[in-house]
């Protein structure tokens, strides 16, 4: 396995998924961190760098010097890939310039601030022929790919309805006001986008959905609320949903919802079997049906690798040992890496090394938004996608 050089923008001291990107790329052994802009403050950046013990000549002061730097290395010694951890606004332009540069991107989702940037980078990625990820991490545990692989075997009959929830509590009061880094942009439009919880988490929750279902939805009936005071974007959302095929559900996202941590969790209901899963709880999926007890399926048993060979491929440890967060991250790094090898090699990767979100699940991410927000500000009216 050819090790990547990984380079990486965001992720400075106190920030949230930087860290957890770098914890799990590594994860696998064959991915390292080489080089970064990690903060927006150039200060922080070098200090962060060095926290990281980097090479100093390594550790830049801004994305655009070290994209650059890194152009200007030998081809064997530049990074293979960049992953955009920073705030919604900066995605695009970030992204961008490292596809224009010729470098793979591993991007935060959501992808960019609106449709039409969106659409900008699909085109930009097909172009370049580099290989884009979006850190849509809910779909990369084992048991979501069980899950999409016993809709797509027939297991449930056809989809007739989904249930998606996606509840947090953290944003229950006004916790930018108190100027924390995380609060805050996530509630400016400008650093956030056209929508708050929506944007944030409601677009993890619809992923997941398409994901498993294979089923796009198709329109939206909306209705966004901001409870707390003083806030600028919605803090809750509850959303009708159409999707291909007839099937019908409904998404409920929220980050004031007193209490409740990351407690997304999808029901899936067919004409003969139906499926839930919770990500707080991410190693068991259960199977229901009307003329049987209901099954549980666990991760780490050959059952699950015989009949989804992605869930296989994405586990690493016996069952009762419990994987969840940044294992799902690390799968998605895994499978992403090896279709850049795949590239590098001149082999045509294979559908499970392609099983990761890309540019098209940004793009629905940002349409989604789009129409979410505008049904809801239309006096919650059907709107299609
Ligand atoms: P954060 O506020 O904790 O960290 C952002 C970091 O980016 C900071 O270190 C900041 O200095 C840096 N930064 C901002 N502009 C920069 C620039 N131009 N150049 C270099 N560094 C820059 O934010 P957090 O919570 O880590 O979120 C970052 C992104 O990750 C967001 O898009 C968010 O939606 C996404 N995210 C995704 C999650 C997932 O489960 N996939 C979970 C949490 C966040």
């Amino acid at each position: 396995m050819r090790i990547l050089k990984m380079g990486q923008v965001g992720g400075g001291i106190g920030a949230f998924i930087g860290e957890v990107h770098r914890k799990a790329s590594r994860m696998d052994g064959g991915i390292v961190l080489v080089a970064g802009a990690f903060d927006v403050v150039p200060e922080k950046s070098l200090q962060q760098g060095k926290i990281l013990g980097l090479d100093p000549k390594r550790v830049y002061s801004t994305y655009t010097e070290m994209i650059a730097a890194e152009l200007a290395l030998p081809k064997e010694e530049r990074v293979d890939f960049i992953s955009v951890c920073t705030p919604n606004h900066t995605h695009f332009p970030i992204a961008k310039a490292c596809l224009e540069a010729g470098f793979n991107v591993m991007c935060e989702k959501p992808m960019t601030l609106t449709v039409e940037e969106a659409e900008e980078l699909a085109v930009l990625v097909k172009a370049s022929g580099k290989v884009f990820g979006l850190m849509h991490n809910y779909t990369a545990y084992p048991m979501v790919k069980l899950a999409k692989d016993m809709v797509k075997q027939g297991d449930l009959g056809k989809i007739r309805k989904v249930v998606v929830q996606y509840p947090q509590g953290w944003l229950y009061q006004l916790l930018e006001k108190s100027g924390q880094m995380q609060a805050s942009w996530r509630t400016n439009p400008k650093t956030s986008g056209a929508a708050g919880c929506i944007g944030d988490i409601g677009t993890h929750a619809a992923n997941l959905a398409e994901y498993i279902t294979g089923l796009k939805i198709t329109e939206v009936l909306a209705d966004l609320t901001t409870f707390v005071k003083g806030r600028l974007l919605d803090d809750d959302g509850n959303v009708l949903l159409h999707f291909e095929k007839g099937a019908k559900g409904l998404l409920h996202a929220s980050q004031i919802s007193v209490g409740e941590e990351n407690n997304i969790a999808i029901w899936i209901y067919g004409e003969e079997k139906g499926l839930v899963w919770h990500q707080e709880n991410p190693n068991y999926l259960h199977v229901l049906s009307q003329t049987a007890p209901e099954q549980v399926w666990k991760r780490g048993n050959g059952y699950v690798a015989e009949k989804s060979k992605a869930a296989g491929r994405c586990t690493r440890i016996p069952s009762g040992h419990p994987e969840a967060f940044l294992e799902a991250f690390a799968n998605n790094y895994a499978n992403f890496a090896d279709t850049i090898r795949a590239k590098s090699d001149k082999r045509k990767a294979t559908a499970e090394e392609l099983d990761f979100p890309g540019v098209e699940a940004g793009v629905r991410g940002m349409k989604f938004i789009n129409a979410v927000v505008s049904s809801s500000k239309k006096g919650n009216v059907w709107t299609k996608i």
